[in-house]
């Protein structure tokens, strides 16, 4: 069972193999949105862009779905979250695969 660091809450879970993040996180108390997107979020369909977490290392996660990727439609260079290529992701978009450091935004 992979081991899950919550770093900012200094609480660590085993989750399942292949477990969702998003999904992980809530069941242990873990506060993952702000302000009004604990109310008003798209409850995992990677819509929102709400649910980021800092994860490391990468490689220990799913990789990176169409809902986590830069779009290119309507947007220019400098408008792009650059935070979406260093690291950040979308909790409701991983797949737990090995030991993870989660650094929620909370
Ligand atoms: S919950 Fe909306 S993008 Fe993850």
């Amino acid at each position: 069972m992979p081991k899950v660091i919550f770093s900012n809450e200094k609480l660590n879970i085993d989750a399942a193999d292949g477990a969702n993040l998003r999904e992980t996180a809530l069941a242990a108390g873990i506060q993952l949105y702000r302000g009004p997107a604990r109310l008003l979020n798209c409850r995992g369909r990677g819509d929102c862009k709400t649910c980021k977490v800092k994860i490391e290392p990468d490689k220990n996660a799913s990789p990176r779905t169409a809902a986590e990727l830069p779009r290119a439609h309507g947007r220019i260079l400098q408008m792009i979250d650059h935070r979406e290529l260093i690291g950040w992701r979308l909790a409701c978009q991983v797949r737990i695969r090995g030991e993870i450091d989660v650094a929620t935004q909370c």
